[in-house]
């Protein structure tokens, strides 16, 4: 026990023996500036010069000193390090938009597009004095030799020069003496310095023009074509040409694309939608303004449809209903027939027995959606008094519905003198069954006529 007590109490006698002394520790220090001459303990009254990093700038040019103060604390001081930096390549800003400059240590490695060679370094690295390392190098265009020309041919250069050499991207166009033609037209200088192997010069022919769709040939032979050969179309009226009119006799022996005559012909739209002023067709691009049929209207707002330039009409929502007429209360003493009351529905009326119908028989929900006429009426008939044959004499006008006719027995009833009923104004025969009328005084006819008067 009592050798670790001791132990104990020598390192506390070591540690104030330490901190007694009077000392500061490292100045505090901020991004970049040079750490590699300063120490980690200075003592009190000591002083010390801080600098930036190679590749920092100071925030101001004047010498920074520190002094450690008795309180054990370093002096303030202002210095602020920033990394140097260097500008962007013009070459490359484009591709870093919003920056124009780049850190020290920034490496920039630099390649050339396919078909281009490199002349220069292809790196360059930002340098602590804000200058870069190496130039940009140059990105030059690979060179091919001059084309060969075909047998019985020649190249053209699109763009005519004099050099011994073309360049890549740069293209040409090979001919053949008349009526041959190349096997491919077109040739160019390739990204690995090579010119395309000339074509075959051959003998071709193009069939015999054919017609277009609702066009036709305006300029040609109707013969087979030789290299270059054309022929011109166009379109019936009111169709539209796409494409072009002229069409070539190509190097593979067939004619190049053929126009198209294109328009939009009436268009089939739902029934009762009507599209007014409306050619038999339509260039690609009119307007058609649609309506109701009459009779017809619709919920559907506006109803436009635009021809296509593959000439078909734009679809449409555009619906028309038939209109509607105003319901209608039967008449008194009438039945009504109908099914709806919408435009070309008929309404029949018919009154009920002993009534006459006064007004139209019959109305018809018009365009306007109005009926046709206003409701008819029935009128009950009125017939006057009957003809009273001799020998018979009204007994009884019962109600309004029954007649009592009283016969004398000797009465001899015939057809001729039997009083009749009537309908619709004018009397008709009644004719009591026959035995009926034997023995009888009185003879009760039934013509259903009611009211009578
Ligand atoms: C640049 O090239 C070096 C070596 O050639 C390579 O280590 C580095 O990754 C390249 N940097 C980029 C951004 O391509
Ligand atoms: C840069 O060029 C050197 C030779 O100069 C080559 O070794 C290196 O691969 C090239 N780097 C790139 C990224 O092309
Ligand atoms: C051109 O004609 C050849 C036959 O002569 C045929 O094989 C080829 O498909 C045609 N090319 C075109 C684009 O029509
Ligand atoms: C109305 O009368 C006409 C002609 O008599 C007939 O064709 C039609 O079916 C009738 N309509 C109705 C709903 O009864």
């Amino acid at each position: 026990m009592a050798p670790l007590t001791l132990l104990l109490l020598c390192q506390v006698a070591l540690y104030t023996i330490v901190t007694s002394k009077k000392a500061c520790g490292r100045p505090p220090l901020s991004d970049g500036i040079d750490v590699s001459s300063l120490k980690s303990v200075y003592d009190v009254g000591e002083e010390v010069t801080l600098a930036c990093e190679q590749g920092y700038t100071p925030s101001t040019p004047s010498p920074h000193k520190l002094a450690c103060t008795p309180t054990q604390e370093w002096t303030a001081t202002d210095l602020a390090c920033t990394r140097r930096t260097c500008p962007i390549p013009r070459p490359l800003q484009d591709l870093v938009p919003g920056r124009t400059q780049v850190p020290f240590k920034t490496v920039l490695n630099y390649t050339c597009d396919e078909g281009y060679v490199m002349t220069g370094a292809n790196e360059s690295t930002c340098l602590a004095d804000g200058t870069w390392s190496h130039p940009p190098p140059l990105c030059k265009a690979v060179s091919c030799a001059l084309p060969k020309p075909p047998r019985d041919g020649r190249f053209v250069l699109d763009k005519a020069h004099t050099a011994t050499s073309t360049m890549y991207g740069q293209g040409w166009t090979y001919e053949c003496t008349p009526p041959k033609a190349p096997s491919f037209e077109r040739g160019e200088c390739l990204a690995d310095g090579t010119a395309t192997e000339p074509p075959v010069c051959r003998d071709i022919s193009c069939p015999i023009p054919e017609g277009i769709p609702n066009g036709f040939l305006a300029f040609a032979v109707m013969r087979t074509h030789g290299y270059k050969g054309t022929v011109r179309y166009a379109c019936n009226d009111h169709y539209v040409l796409d494409g072009q009119a002229e069409n070539r006799c190509t190097n593979t022996g067939n004619w190049s694309t053929k126009p198209v005559c294109r328009g939009c012909p009436r268009p089939v739209l739902t029934p009762h939608v009507e599209a007014l002023g409306l050619q038999l067709l339509s260039p690609p691009g009119t307007e058609a303004h649609l309506t109701c049929a009459p009779g017809y209207t619709t919920q559907s707002g506006v109803g436009v449809i635009i021809c296509s330039v593959r000439g078909t009409w734009g679809r449409t929502e555009f619906v028309c209903q038939p209109k509607m007429c105003p319901a209608i209360d039967t008449p008194p003493n009438a039945e009504m027939h109908f099914e709806d009351n919408l435009y070309q529905s008929r309404v029949n009326f018919t009154c009920n027995e002993g009534y006459n119908l006064h007004g139209a028989s019959s109305v018809v929900c018009q365009e306007n959606a109005e009926w046709s006429a206003s409701s008819p009426e029935c009128k009950v008939v009125t017939c006057g008094p009957p003809p009273i044959p001799d020998n018979a004499r009204i007994v009884k006008p019962k109600s309004r519905m029954y007649l009592l006719w009283n016969l004398d027995s000797s009465t001899h009833v015939s057809n001729g003198n039997l009083p009749q009923s009537r309908t619709h104004r004018s009397w008709s025969h009644v004719l009591p069954h026959h035995e009926q009328l034997q023995g009888h005084h009185q003879i009760w006819l039934h013509g259903r006529l009611h009211p009578f008067w």
